[in-house]
């Protein structure tokens, strides 16, 4: 550690590309802000009811923090829990913690905040009271790990299974939805007949199981 700013050296790893050696910084985490700009198909979208996310506003805050070289922003194209856009998805100390509904801009610097907490910290922290909300596990734990759970007890529920469209995991209610089909004694319903085409390709591909 720096004793005079609690910071960790700057290191890097040797990367070889092309046939030739690299340096490549190495940084305590990445942010990932899935981006309209770079072909979200929900987030960012004020006609599907979100908060026309600005590009702008994340690498303003990034770049105010000075923090490049301990944190990544990337702003990505769809990162997959649509419905519960705008997503973003902090990957830090080894953990993929998922943010969800970010549909105010004042948000944004507590995202940064708790980022830069964390990496004070050294180690993964349960989220701050105003994203406590916002914060939730969409991967997995690990089979075997001291695993801090991102989610309040109760909330992982697994309820609504039986309204994900299998293929692309919308959710679509299976009372309205336009494109269904009778398999494994039950109604699959799909949120566009591409969805259902590629179900009935291989139905076995996508069993609800993971
Ligand atoms: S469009 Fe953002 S997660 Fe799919």
């Amino acid at each position: 550690m720096n004793e005079a700013n609690g910071r960790r050296p700057l290191s890097t790893v040797r990367v070889n590309a092309r046939g030739e050696d690299y340096r490549v910084v190495r940084v305590g985490g990445n942010l990932f802000v899935c981006a309209k700009e770079n072909g979200s198909c929900c987030c960012g979208w004020e006609e599907k009811g979100r908060m026309p996310f600005e590009n702008q506003l994340w690498s303003d805050e990034w770049e105010r923090r000075g923090i490049r070289n301990r944190l990544h922003l990337t702003f990505s194209g769809c990162l997959g829990p649509c419905i519960a856009g705008n997503n973003a998805m902090l990957q830090l100390h080894g953990r993929s913690i998922w943010f969800k509904d970010l549909n105010s801009a004042d948000l944004i610097p507590k995202v940064f905040d708790y980022a830069e907490e964390m990496l004070a910290a050294g180690k993964v922290l349960p989220p701050p009271d105003d994203l406590r909300g916002h914060v939730y596990d969409r991967y997995l734990a690990p089979p075997e790990d001291d695993w801090l759970p991102m989610s309040a007890p109760g909330e992982d529920d697994g309820d609504g299974l039986d309204r994900l469209d299998p293929v692309c995991l919308m959710d679509v209610d299976p009372a309205t939805a336009k494109h269904t089909v009778e398999y494994g004694g039950r109604v699959i319903a799909f949120c566009a007949p591409s969805c259902k085409k590629q179900f009935l390709a291989n139905p076995a591909q996508f069993a609800m199981t993971s």
